[in-house]
């Protein structure tokens, strides 16, 4: 079994132990997985290439350790609950046998229908059972999953699916989100239209059995085709470093990249991580309010809560849905002991009055957790006496589409917690921070660059089809570290506090944008000569999209901002449309024609008492001139 460190000493020594050596403490947690062929190696690693292989000559299969194995111990133990949007609706529980027997019939479905082993398999799904079920049997066959968040627009999902080169797309007839039904086949049949040449199959699953187009040469039923199908499927012996899933995640410059995680690795972190962070144990209920969409799902949804042998909840709906009080609502219902969520989804909530939490019973709750952005204090500290009454301690879990799992973190009970701070390092993770010409800050008290100077399982291999800019993105920078695009500081005791993006990333409602790929986007419309994208902090969202466009022809009202957001909504999706548009004449620029991002993103942040030495720009001018129209 992985390692379960339950004081602070263990803390220490297993930190102490995955230091002085790693691959020793590595090689322990590896064993406690079942492998067809054992590892022989344990990590051989190089950053410059990259070049990163963990466990090498291993073979297994994570769908074996996440379901085969419990079988014995604990088949009939719920391994999913799934609650629906809508609270009425029947709630689902799959046990570890009954999953099994779905993985197993999907993965035969996936065979079935020509998908082989090394295939990409693009998933456009609500939260729905079947979206877990298809993502497992994809990795049980050797198909690579590459789940596509199910609010992207029909080019967003061609875009992904041509990087992809993916043979197959899944997705629902309809989506239910609190009051509305989103029509995601018709956003498929859209992406087919305009690329998706690799896809010869779209399964689509009925979930609202709502009228849809169907096209006879590529359409095929979930669940026509999964009722032909057998309930056995041996999974395929796959070797660590094997592909399992692309996730597509945006940068700082250019399209989203296609994060590439293999199989060995990211089993056995996501498991160690899972088991620790939240301190998980037998008969507890926990639940992960994230969408599978983004890496949180697919680590602390899926993989890690099965690795693991949990329950873990699956919800489809929304946090405001019929009312404030539904997340509360199910903690409640299914007596939920762990509960992670993000900052974003905090902030909504306590908007929304302290009354709805009061109303429900939540004393089941043992540990609350936070992720996919900076946590500010006033929600540390609502989250923590409004829902964990001061009993829960609060995991401000700090990691990235590109770490896997879970980096910086307190251990729930056993390191202490301070509002704004993940804390400390997991064991095997050697965080560091360095100045900006790339030298370790050893001491305390410091600000700097987060990096990790070793590698660990779970991360990164490549960006998809493009190796060069893995290396150029996350390498190149510091010799020798991965370096994370993030800020921090680390105080007096060691704990580090994850500021934010040091680079053209924001992070809109813990959903990660490129500032490029929106302007890319507004930069469409016939009548934008240019424009600029900056963060600003936001109240609930945590940042803002503020866009500056410059216009062809001078237009400046609403109208034409609407038009805007329906390009940006064309493009990219919802989740990417600016909150505010100014429209400018001229925008700041240095001699060589770079925007000054940096001014206006004080600008923007209505800080513009230091705007620094603006006297060298190409247009100083245009500085003051977007000053007097800023939307703040
Ligand atoms: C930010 C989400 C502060 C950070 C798992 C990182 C955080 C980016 C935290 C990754 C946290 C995530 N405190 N910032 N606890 N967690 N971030 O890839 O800027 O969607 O680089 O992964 O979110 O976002 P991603």
């Amino acid at each position: 079994m992985t390692t379960e460190i339950h004081s602070l000493e263990s803390y220490k020594e297993e930190y102490r132990k995955s230091v002085t050596d790693p691959e020793a403490f590595w090689k322990k947690e590896a064993e406690t997985f079942t492998w067809f062929k054992p590892f022989e190696t344990v990590c051989d690693w190089n950053f410059d290439e990259p070049n990163i292989k963990w466990f090498g000559g291993g073979k297994t299969n994570i769908t074996y350790n996440c379901l085969d194995r419990h079988i014995e111990t604990r088949g009939d133990q719920t391994a999913i609950l799934w609650e629906p949007n809508n609270p009425d609706d029947e709630v689902k529980k799959y046990t570890y046998k009954e999953l099994l027997d779905e993985v197993c019939k999907a993965s035969n479905m996936l065979k079935s229908l020509g998908i082989q082993k090394g295939d990409r398999v693009v998933f456009y799904m609500p939260m729905v059972p079947e979206l877990a079920i298809g993502v497992l049997a994809c990795a049980r066959i050797g198909a690579v999953h590459s789940v596509v968040f199910a609010g992207f627009s029909a080019q967003a999902l061609a875009d992904r699916v041509d990087d992809a080169q993916a043979k197959m797309i899944i997705c629902s007839d309809y989506n239910n989100r609190g009051k509305k039904s989103i029509p995601v086949k018709q956003v498929v049949d859209e992406a087919m239209d305009i690329g998706c040449n690799s896809v010869d199959t779209v399964i689509v699953h009925k979930n609202t059995g709502f009228e849809i187009n169907w096209s006879d040469d590529t359409d095929q039923s979930w669940h026509e085709n999964m009722a032909k199908q057998s309930s056995v499927c041996e999974a395929e012996p796959m070797d660590s470093e094997d592909l399992l899933f692309i996730l597509y995640t945006s940068g700082s410059t250019g399209k989203p990249k296609g994060v590439v995680h293999t199989c060995g690795g990211y089993m056995v972190y996501t498991c160690y991580s899972f088991k620790n962070v939240f301190q998980y144990k037998k008969g507890d209920i926990y639940w992960c309010t994230a969408d599978i969409g983004w890496i949180t799902g697919h680590s602390y949804i899926v993989y890690g809560p099965l690795l693991a042998g949990a329950t873990t909840i699956m919800f489809e709906g929304v946090p405001t849905f019929p009312d404030a009080g539904r997340f509360w609502d199910i903690c409640q219902k299914h007596k939920v002991t762990q509960f992670y969520t993000a900052p974003t989804a905090i902030r909504a909530l306590m908007a929304k009055g302290d009354e709805w939490p009061a109303k429900y019973d939540l004393s089941s709750i043992k540990v609350l957790g936070s992720v996919g952005e900076p946590i500010n204090e006033e929600a540390w500290h609502w989250y923590d006496k409004h829902i964990g009454k001061g009993n829960a301690p609060i995991v401000d879990t700090w990691w990235q589409t590109e770490t896997g799992g879970i980096m910086i973190t307190p251990l729930p009970g056993i390191t202490d917690t301070k509002p704004t701070y993940a804390s400390y390092p997991m064991p095997g993770i050697q965080a560091i921070l360095v100045d900006k010409d790339g030298y370790e800050l050893t001491e305390n008290n410091v600000e700097g660059l987060l990096c990790i100077k070793y590698p660990w399982p779970s991360m990164i291999r490549t960006t998809y089809g493009d190796h060069a800019r893995c290396k150029q993105v996350y390498f190149s920078t510091f010799k020798g570290m991965y370096f994370t695009g993030d800020g921090a500081r680390r105080d007096e005791n060691g704990r580090i506090r994850v500021i934010g993006r040091v680079d053209d990333v924001i992070n809109v409602s813990g959903h990660r944008m490129g500032t490029a790929e929106v302007e890319n986007a507004i930069n469409e419309h016939p009548n934008v000569v240019e424009s600029a994208v900056v963060g600003y902090p936001h109240d609930i969202k945590g940042q803002g999209i503020y866009a500056y466009v410059i216009t062809q022809d001078k237009t400046t009202n609403d109208d034409f901002r609407r038009e805007i957001l329906a390009v940006v909504t064309k493009e990219i999706g919802p989740i990417a449309k600016p909150d505010k548009i100014q429209f400018v004449s001229d925008l700041p620029k240095t001699r060589s024609g770079k925007i000054m991002r940096r001014i206006l993103r004080k600008i923007a942040s209505k800080d513009t008492g230091n705007l620094g030495d603006i006297s060298t720009l190409l247009n100083p001018d245009a500085v003051q001139d977007v000053i007097d129209n800023a939307l703040v």
